[in-house]
């Protein structure tokens, strides 16, 4: 029997170039569409619940039902106007490194398997290594499904490595402001509450360094094991990262591990500015960065790097009979061996590919751009009579509200006029603007990581909003 999958070489191609065509349509009119969409779970059901099909249905038909109704209900993270969260810019030849290695639904787990595909994890692992300043030839790390994987494994390696079997007296230490994934992470690892100290931050929204020092003196005391703390380069709230030196100098003093969540903004390293600010990167034990971020790649690819791969491959290193073949020799590393997955999709093709194409120099032209791109909106900001900034542009993220100058609003009205701003700029799907809480303010946020992103975007969103504030105002009779 033929394999009921098989399609004709014609019916193949027409269909190939047709999600081709589609993408490239997107990429060149991404401008005039609208980043946002919404649907509630009532018109999601009614336009695709159905039973699995039985009968076949010809791949046109599925393929334009899918344009028609998928891809319209979701929103555009590469957009330039798409403000919010962590943006996904990603780039074309990364995308189509994806489909390359889908195509050949290429193995990334074992040497023998890929062994090319192993090299260019390696060699792209090196060059990040570089970038961090860790040591190329000790160091190592794994690419994952994200920056929430990359924080997981990491703290696996960080308990395994200080704590061995016994951690029921560990403690770890992380501000207030670090990413939830840690803390899912956390739990996932089966820590207690009572084994997790969550630092208050200062009012830049560093964690506060003394009060992590007391912290950790008084579990020594209380005869409790300190053993990790996650420092942030990039919170995801504010941009602001933690004083990395000074946490390397503690990490060392107590012999703790110190993990740096740089997910987003880690990337910064690329421009002058970003370095200067995350110095002390360098000594972290282990680093997340999440190249589907700031380094402009297509969903899913996060990293790990770790100052010794040997940490990894203590952490994940499993010998079963079944896997015995592909084992090969030290230098020729499994993947497999240093992370949670085996089987494992071909992440390292889109990095490699990329940026051979576009040259590192792009990368580090587009990050200095949206870092000068926030300090521009900032210097709009200050000079404007309607807003005040809450948090100043730091790596790409700026927070800021509406509140004139004169009009003495109180703070509940600040909160809820900032909030139904938000709420219309969103509902009109011109700009993806949605709202944080930065020390028990509603504040508008946006994270420029976008290189299409222009000034003219920027100023078109802030006169959207002033117009909305106006009406606003107007209903609620205050002008
Ligand atoms: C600082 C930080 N860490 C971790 C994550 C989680 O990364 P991911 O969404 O790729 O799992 C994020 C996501 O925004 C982040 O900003």
């Amino acid at each position: 029997m033929n394999s009921p999958f098989e399609l004709s070489k014609e019916e193949m191609k027409t269909y190939g170039y047709k999600i081709i065509d589609l993408i490239v349509e997107h990429y060149e009119t991404i401008d005039s569409q609208k980043p946002v969409t919404s649907a509630s779970r009532a018109q999601m059901d009614h336009l695709f619940l159905q039973e699995a099909p039985n009968e076949s249905m010809p791949a046109g038909k599925v393929l334009d039902f899918v344009m028609e109704n998928v891809i319209p209900h979701s929103n555009l993270t590469t957009h330039p106007k798409s403000f919010s969260f962590v943006p996904g810019p990603s780039n074309f030849i990364s995308t189509l490194a994806d489909t390359l290695a889908t195509g050949f639904n290429i193995f990334s787990g074992g040497w023998i398997v890929s062994p090319a595909a192993a090299e260019l994890e390696i060699v792209t692992m090196n060059w990040l290594l570089k970038m961090f300043n860790f040591p190329v030839q000790k160091g190592g790390g794994i690419f994952t499904s994200g920056g929430s994987m990359a924080n997981l494994t990491a703290l696996v390696t960080a308990r395994r490595i200080k704590c061995g079997d016994d951690f029921s007296k560990a403690i770890i230490y992380l501000s207030d402001q670090a990413h939830s994934s840690n803390i899912k992470a956390i739990r996932v690892l089966g820590f207690k509450k009572e084994q997790i100290r969550i630092i208050p931050t200062d009012l830049e929204f560093k964690i506060g360094f003394n009060k992590l020092k007391n912290a950790i003196a008084k579990d020594r005391l209380e005869g409790n094991q300190p053993f990790c703390i996650i420092a942030t380069a990039g919170t995801t709230n504010t941009g602001t990262v933690d004083p990395l030196d000074d946490i390397a100098d503690i990490c060392e003093k107590e012999n703790l591990w110190m993990h740096v969540d740089g997910a987003y903004g880690g990337a910064a390293i690329l421009s002058k500015k970003g370095s200067k600010i995350l110095r002390g990167i360098e000594r972290a034990d282990s680093l997340t960065v999440d190249p589907h971020k700031w380094f402009f790649q297509p969903y899913e690819i996060g990293c790990l790097l770790v100052k010794d791969s040997s940490w990894l491959s203590n952490t994940f290193s499993e010998k079963p009979e079944y896997l015995r073949d592909i084992e090969g020799n030290e230098s020729e590393i499994n993947f497999y061996d240093y992370g949670i997955q085996l089987t494992r999709r071909f992440r390292a093709l889109k990095f490699y590919m990329s940026i051979k194409t576009y040259g590192l120099d792009a990368f580090k032209k587009a990050v200095t751009y949206n870092i000068d791109l926030a300090e521009e909106t900032e210097e709009m900001l200050r000079k404007s009579k309607n807003w005040e900034v809450i948090s100043p542009a730091t790596l790409a993220v700026i927070n800021y509200r509406y509140n004139p100058i004169g009009m003495h609003l109180s703070e509940p009205e600040l909160d809820k006029l900032n909030q139904e701003i938000s709420a219309r700029v969103t509902k009109s799907k011109e700009a993806l603007l949605v709202t944080t809480i930065l020390q028990n303010q509603v504040v508008l946020r946006m994270c420029l990581i976008n290189p299409s992103t222009t000034f003219d975007h920027i100023k078109e969103t802030f006169s959207q909003c002033h117009e909305f504030a106006k009406e606003i105002l107007a209903e609620w009779k205050v002008v």
